[in-house]
């Protein structure tokens, strides 16, 4: 039984700035997290990887589909089953500032999972856990950074913090959205590395939410990737076989415009695929067919009106009417 499994779930949204209409921000979309694994979720901004992450939460419920924990959809489980679950599943937000509580130092804000769920006996057990978890995350000394309020702190040791909450109350699952983006170049291979070990030592499954491929491959060098385009999964297979052989020319693209810098990524083998367009169509006018059609150079009069299906293809998924012939 998988972990947790989204099924054909869609996440439809009021446009903030548009009266009347409607932000399709995910569309059917399937996916599977099994114990232990990691899975990578990449795509532009704007594709829905947060919704993604926030329906895997619970903090957004789907329009459409379900959500299950364990195999039991959310809405189904009992009350005690709902708590483990809420327990079992965290995420480390994108928007640091905003996921801590501004008028609470850290410790009392991370001490109180800890002792409502009574994974500590009193507040010295928290501290003595906490400061250990900052330390190995290197929030060097612990005391200095449980004693700060959210505002006292950079955007990087938020980040940090909000990965040690995460891990100190033994999750299943961890959802990482972005959870490196503002942390300086030098620690996020360490930030990285300690969540690859949280995933080996204790089992940890995580999704791994972000736009930068380099990250995702070094995290996730065992597990899968999904491609997110407008709201859909485009592709979604072992992250070492996509890489090397993207299959979806989304994915292609994406791929061949990591800068040439960074050589663990594209070591020269991914051609450059010159898209008719740069522009990402937006959402809420979303075009017909291949929702990719507008910007990509195989494009034929298929794509411009039927949306292709995901399906299988070279022992993974790829969502593109064309993918065998490209
Ligand atoms: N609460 C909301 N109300 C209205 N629209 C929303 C809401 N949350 C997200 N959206 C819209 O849904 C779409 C997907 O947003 P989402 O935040 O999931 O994208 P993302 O892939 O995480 O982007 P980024 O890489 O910039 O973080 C966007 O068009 C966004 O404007
Ligand atoms: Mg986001």
């Amino acid at each position: 039984m998988s972990l947790m499994e989204l099924k054909d779930v869609s996440v439809t949204f009021d446009a903030e700035q548009r009266k009347g209409q409607k932000v399709r921000a995910l569309v059917g979309l399937n996916l599977k997290i099994e114990p232990g694994e990691i899975v990578a979720v990449v795509g532009e901004s704007g594709c829905g990887k947060t919704t993604l992450g926030k329906v895997l939460v619970d903090i957004y419920q789907p329009t459409e589909g379900q959500a299950l924990y364990n195999g039991k959809d959310l809405r189904s489980l009992t009350k005690e089953e709902y708590r483990k679950y809420r327990l079992g599943v965290q995420m480390i937000h994108q928007d640091s500032y905003a996921a801590l509580n501004p008028n609470r130092t850290i410790f009392q804000s991370l001490s109180l999972p800890l002792l409502q769920h009574k994974l500590v006996k009193n507040k010295d057990e928290a501290w003595g856990l906490l400061s250990e978890l900052f330390e190995e995350i290197g929030l060097n000394p612990a005391r200095l950074f449980l004693e700060k309020y959210p505002h006292q702190l950079s955007g990087g040791q938020r980040q940090r913090i909000l990965l040690a909450r995460a891990l100190s109350v033994r999750p299943s699952l961890i959802v990482a959205d972005e959870p490196v983006s503002m942390v300086d170049v030098s620690l996020r291979i360490s930030l990285l590395d300690l969540m690859a070990r949280a995933n080996k030592k204790y089992g940890i499954s995580f999704v791994y939410i972000t736009h930068d491929l380099g990250t995702a491959r070094y995290i996730a060098q065992h597990g899968r990737i999904a491609v997110m385009y407008l709201g859909r999964m485009v592709e979604l297979n072992q992250i070492q076989a996509a890489l090397d052989k993207p299959a979806h020319p989304y994915f292609h693209a994406l791929i061949a415009a990591v800068p040439e810098a960074d050589p663990t990524l594209r070591g020269g083998k991914i051609a450059q695929l010159p898209l008719k367009s740069f522009d990402m169509p937006s959402v809420i006018n979303a075009p017909p067919g291949c929702k990719f059609h507008p910007r990509c150079p195989y494009a034929n009069e298929r794509c411009g009106t039927e949306e292709p299906k995901l399906r299988e293809f070279r022992g993974g998924l790829v969502a593109c009417h064309l993918v065998e012939t490209i």
